[in-house]
Order: C-alpha cells, then structure tokens, then sequence
C-alpha cells in the first residue's frame, strides 16, 4: 500500500433536514482496497458519491493529495466507478462497450502563442486497440471482443464493466455492491478475481458492501458503518478478533455477546462466575460487554464445565454442527465438530483468549443472544418436540454455572 491519497474531514450529509452522515472522518491509501460496510441505509452509497464527486456534502471537506475537491465534478477526479446495475450498451459489443470511454475526444489545454488554447483530441485507434485489449487481458474476456452483451452470462458482463472502468487508468476505482446480482457461487469467484484485478492494475478500490464475508476475504481495511456514523475501522483480522462494541461484533461473524462485569486486570464475571481473560484496561468492577465466539468455545462432559447449559437445537453444517445452547435462559451458538443432541447437559470450557472484553455502549443489549434463532428452528421442529415439552422445562430449571 502507498500513501495516502484520498481523505473525508468532518464530511456531513443531510436530506430534507435528515441527518444521513454524521461527521466522517476517513483516509485512504493509495492502492488500498478499502470496503464501506454495514446494513442498508447507513450511508455507503452516499459516502461513495462524495468521494466520486456525485454529491457534496453539507459540511467537510474531500481532500485528493492534500487538495480541496468539494467541487471538483466527477471527471476531474480520476474516479471511476461501477455500479451494480452496470448499465452495458447492449447494441454494441464487448469491445465497443470497453472502447466507449476512449473514444470521447478529451479536451486539452496547450500553449500557443503564449496563449493557453483548448482544443479537443481524440486518441489514436492504434492506442485504443491495445489498450482495450489489455484491458480484456486483465477481466479474463481475451477473445470475446466481437460477442454481443445479450450473450454474455452476469459473471461475465460484471468483467466488461469493470473493463470500461479501468480502461481510462483511473487512480481510484469506486464499485458500489457490483456483485449484487449475480449468484452465491458466481460471487466468491468474483470476490477473489476482483481482489486479483485490483493487485494487477495496482489502483485504489473503494468498494461498497453490506455482506461481511465478501468485506473479510477481499479488504485491506474494513470500515464498519451504522446510522451515517463510522464504528470501526481496521483490518479485517481487527475487525473480527477486537470489534469495538456490540455492533460490530454481531454485524462482522457470529458472536454470543454476554453482560459482564470486569472485576480486575484478567479477570471477568459472568453469570455470577469468574473467568480468567487476557483483557485488562477497565475500572475496578466496570460493567462491560463480553463477547465469545462460537467456534472458540469447548464442550466438555457437565463436571468439567466452567458452565452448564443444555442443547436446545442441533443444525448440521457440513464442516460442523451448529449447537444452540441455553445457560439460564440466555442462548448462545456454539461451533463444533462434536455432536451434541438436543436435549443433553453439556458442559463448556472456554480458554482466556477466547474472551473478548468491550465496553459499554449504546448498542448493549442488542445483540447477542441467539433466542430467536433457536425459535426459527423449534417452530420447524415443533411436531416432534411437543411430547418432550415438559422435560425440556424441567432440565432448564437445573441449568447454571457448575459449583
Ligand atoms: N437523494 C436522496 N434523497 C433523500 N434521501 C436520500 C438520498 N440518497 C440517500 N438518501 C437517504 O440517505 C440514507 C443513506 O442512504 P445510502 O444510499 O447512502 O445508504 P446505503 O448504506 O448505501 O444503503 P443500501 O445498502 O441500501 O444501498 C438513507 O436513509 C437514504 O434513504
Ligand atoms: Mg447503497
């Protein structure tokens, strides 16, 4: 990654009175791939068209190399972008469509004379041939120069407008959710092909998500958003293994996230117990919110167990079950390759630095609680599990944190 190159101060955005963006402040590397993240209506879309220059913001500043661009219209600014509708000219082909934006004539300005003249100037075919080529070269379409659009598959017209948008070299590309339409499959292949185009091409990607996975696998940082306000941002192995609150930590992977007290440096109480944790930080006794991944949680026979919970429901997932399971009445999610069946005391173990410990915020309580995923699946299996009603409320009554 290079240096910076693009930066947002203070940018703030309303519409009719309402506030969409909340002071963001953000920068970002040259050759960076960086993905805007977090639920619909939280502001990417926007974020995006105010670094594209399709939008300026009520008060901030967009800085390019350390230069005000408030308003500097989107094609003096070495952006590009792709959009999830990619919008291709149907009528022409592949090449055509990637040749379009180099066969505008750009004006120039000269000197002449002693005089500044503009003029306009069209770039030999020769250049638009190689380039175009090349382009295609890049999006793996060597070949398809002469195929119509109507005959190219999703996966493959996503390429030809990422061609389009590359072909004029621009320093930035923006692509707002540009895998949105095509299928599950189609998409993780694109995610490492984009991530693949974006080290080759050697520019800045800016790219717009609210798919937490495709954000993993193909960012260098991760900007986390919610309600116009930026939550985190980091890498992704930042993000996921040190969210900053409740939020991120349930928006980015699955979390079990738990009240708790911080009772002292390495120390943190839970359901009336304490746990050893690699945290520290905190004030004496300050309340805070644990969180505990599901994969990073043991299950081990009743006596062992720092906690004692019972199974409520059991979903295969091929590389492991996912388990829910109820500690006084809170239900977490457990990972695991070892079958538990539903019904069963089982007992969990849970090493320090399967703890993470964050603060309190106005996202607690949110978040966390796997309950209503645990109903999805018992209404699926009510038929079978109603003679076993009254056991299920006996076992619960036992449940609690092992003496
Ligand atoms: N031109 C506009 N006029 C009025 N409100 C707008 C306009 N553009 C966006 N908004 C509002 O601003 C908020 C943020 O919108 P934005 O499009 O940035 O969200 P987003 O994070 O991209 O969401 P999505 O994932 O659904 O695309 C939303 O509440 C939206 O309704
Ligand atoms: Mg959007």
């Amino acid at each position: 990654m290079g240096k910076e190159l693009i930066r947002l101060v203070d940018c703030c955005m309303s519409y009719d009175g309402e506030q969409v963006l909340d002071h963001i402040n953000l920068y970002i590397n040259d050759r960076e791939f960086l993905t805007l993240l977090g639920p619909s209506g939280c502001g990417k879309t926007t974020t995006l068209r105010i670094i594209g220059g399709f939008t300026t913001p009520v008060s901030g500043e967009v800085l390019f190399d350390g230069r005000r661009m408030n308003d500097i219209p989107p094609h003096q600014r070495q952006v590009n972008t792709v959009f999830q509708r990619y919008a291709l000219f149907p009528h022409l082909d592949v090449f055509e469509n990637v040749a379009f934006g180099l066969r505008i004539p750009k004006v120039v300005e000269e000197e002449r004379n002693g005089r500044t003249v503009r003029r306009k100037k069209k770039l030999p075919e020769k250049e638009i041939q190689e380039r175009v080529l090349e382009m295609l070269e890049v999006v793996s379409l060597k070949g398809f120069e002469h195929r119509r659009i109507t005959e190219l598959s999703g996966g493959q017209q996503q390429r030809v407008a990422i061609a389009r948008a590359l072909v004029n070299r621009p320093k930035v590309l923006l692509l707002d959710e540009p895998l949105g339409a095509l299928d599950l499959k189609l998409r993780k292949d694109m995610q490492i092909e984009l991530k693949r185009i974006q080290q080759q091409v050697g520019i800045t990607f800016i790219y717009v998500t609210h798919d937490q996975e495709e954000a993993l696998t193909m960012s260098d940082t991760i900007v986390v958003m919610d309600k116009g306000t930026i939550q985190q941002i980091g890498t992704p192995e930042d993000i996921y293994n040190e969210p900053k609150n409740a939020f991120v930590a349930d928006f980015i992977g699955e979390s079990n996230i738990i009240d708790g007290v911080m009772v002292r440096d390495r120390v943190v109480k839970m359901y009336g117990r304490e746990f050893a944790c690699l945290d520290g930080g905190f004030a004496e006794n300050e309340p805070v919110d644990v969180v505990i991944r599901p994969e990073d949680i043991d299950i081990v026979p009743p006596e062992e167990g720092q906690l004692v919970g019972t199974v409520t429901n059991v979903t295969f997932k091929g590389m492991q079950y996912d388990i829910i399971v109820d500690f006084k009445g809170f239900k977490w999610l457990i990972q695991t390759t070892d079958h538990s069946p539903e019904g069963r005391h089982i007992g969990v173990k849970i090493d320090p630095d399967g703890f993470h410990i964050m603060k309190k915020s106005q996202y607690s309580g949110m978040f966390g609680d796997y309950s209503s995923y645990s109903e999805e699946y018992e209404e699926l299996s009510d038929a079978d599990a109603l003679d076993e009603e009254d056991d299920g409320e006996a076992a619960r009554r036992e449940d609690g944190y092992a003496e």
